[in-house]
């Protein structure tokens, strides 16, 4: 009765899942936004397994097309895509997942029937026992797009900008990504809330440079995190945890932090120096809701602006600022790990417009900053393009900036500011530059 129960559960993850790579994969919709379907799953156990289910087949979704394509006779039609699918999940749970042989293919075969297509039951059965039978030759593909499982563009770039690492890069994007958590300090000490870690059993390890952030050696549900509904945490990764520290604000600065939310950086910023007069700017209003509620959960205010960074004279009131972070809209290549949808979903063509963007808003920024204030630009990007040119072009048109370096024991300099490499101390990839401001 148990397992039959259990068995249950596990169908309906694996429908929900397939509902999620047809949003994807076919509507082009993110991964985040798609996943609310998966929110109406009763059982936590159920929604953590389709979307384990999801976020694992688009990591490894090259490599899986390249298997299906040698198994199928023919691709399957538009309208079959969800069979698709389901066999894409089935593969991955082979590939990946402890389930047993059998009972991947006992569910994917009866998971046909759920999708009101019986007659697909004996083509699953037949591909999957084809792929049990053969595992290691279909595996063994040569072109690299399906064994790397990233888009050949995207390997052109990682090649051409990070020739000594694109391959530690791809690896350490086709990893499940940690759950790393920053500690309020404003609440309590990184210490503090370790020692309450240990008495609930829960293990942990330090970030050596990030000073709030500790790693969980498993990821688990927020809600069962101690504090976290009074805001004594937050689920932060401790790549983005070192823009702040590297800002780091003094008492009584006014601060503007331009796209801004869902607020890590923001609420980051408060927790390590309260006393600054903290302005958040976002484009989303949805998204600017999610900053709203982090402020409040975390018991701390800013004043929020729906706006967008820009064209500041259509919102901004003419009263400079001594900070300014830059965390600008960009590429998303430095954290494929945590958003695998990335990888199928971006395309070369995106990368001008938002070099573009990402230059007009810092111009906008420089604009607004105070002589003697300094600015930190982020990206969650490791293309040059989108971080040391923008940089360099933000140099190249204004005399009165000027680069201050970051000499870190972390990351790798660049021409100019830093990189964080995806993997590195467990961190997602990062690019860091900070400029100044002639007084
Ligand atoms: C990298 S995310 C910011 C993450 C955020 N700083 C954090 O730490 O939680 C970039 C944000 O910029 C916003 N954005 C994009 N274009 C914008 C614009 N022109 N003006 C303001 N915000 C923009 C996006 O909606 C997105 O929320």
């Amino acid at each position: 009765m148990r397992k039959r129960k259990q068995a249950g559960r596990q169908s309906n993850a694996r429908r929900q899942a397939v509902a999620v790579l047809i949003s994807v994969l076919d509507q082009g919709r993110s991964l985040a936004s798609a996943k609310t379907a998966v929110q109406t799953l009763p059982e936590q156990r159920e929604r953590s397994f389709a979307m384990e289910l999801a976020n694992g087949v688009l990591r490894w979704r090259f490599k899986l097309d390249a298997v299906l394509a040698q198994l199928l006779n023919k691709p399957l039609r538009k309208k079959d895509h969800d069979l698709h699918y389901l066999l894409m999940i089935a593969l991955y749970e082979l590939m990946e997942l402890a389930t047993p042989d059998y009972a991947v293919v006992n569910e994917a075969v009866a998971e046909t029937k759920q999708l009101g297509k019986p007659w697909a039951a004996g083509l699953v059965n037949g591909v999957l026992r084809a792929f049990i039978r053969d595992r290691e030759t279909l595996l063994s593909v040569d072109e690299e797009v399906a064994r790397f499982s990233h888009p050949q563009w995207l390997l052109d770039c990682l090649k051409q900008d990070w020739p000594d690492d694109w391959q530690r890069i791809v690896a350490a994007n086709n990893q499940r990504p940690p759950m790393w958590l920053r500690v309020n300090s404003e609440k309590i000490s990184r210490d503090a809330y370790a020692a309450m870690l240990e008495q609930q059993g829960i293990q942990y390890t330090l970030h050596p440079h990030a000073v709030s952030a500790l790693l969980l050696a498993s990821p688990m549900p927020v809600q069962d995190l101690p504090g976290f509904d009074n805001g004594l945490v937050s689920v932060q990764d401790a790549g983005a945890q070192l823009a702040a520290q590297l800002l780091s604000p003094h008492s009584g600065d006014r601060v503007l932090d331009l796209c801004a939310a869902p607020g890590g950086k923001t609420c980051h910023l408060l927790e390590l120096e309260p006393a600054i007069e903290m302005v958040a700017v976002e484009l989303e209003a949805e998204r600017m809701h999610m900053l709203e509620q982090n402020l409040e959960r975390l018991g701390l205010s800013a004043r929020l602006i729906t706006a967008d960074a820009s064209n500041a004279k259509s919102w901004w009131d003419g009263t400079a600022f001594d900070r300014i972070l830059v965390d600008a809209p960009c590429s998303a290549s430095g954290v494929i790990r945590r958003h695998p949808d990335i990888k199928s979903l971006r395309m070369l063509s995106d990368l001008d417009a938002l070099a573009q963007i990402q230059q007009q808003i810092l111009q906008q920024a420089w604009l607004m900053l105070k002589s003697g204030g300094e600015l930190l630009y982020v990206t969650c990007s490791v293309l040059r393009q989108e971080n040391e040119h923008q940089v360099e072009q933000l140099l190249l048109s204004n005399s009165d900036a000027s680069e201050c370096p970051i000499n870190e024991d972390w990351g790798t300099p660049c021409q100019f500011g830093r990189q964080l490499l995806p993997g590195e101390e467990q961190a997602d990839g990062f690019f860091y530059a900070k400029l100044a401001k002639a007084g």
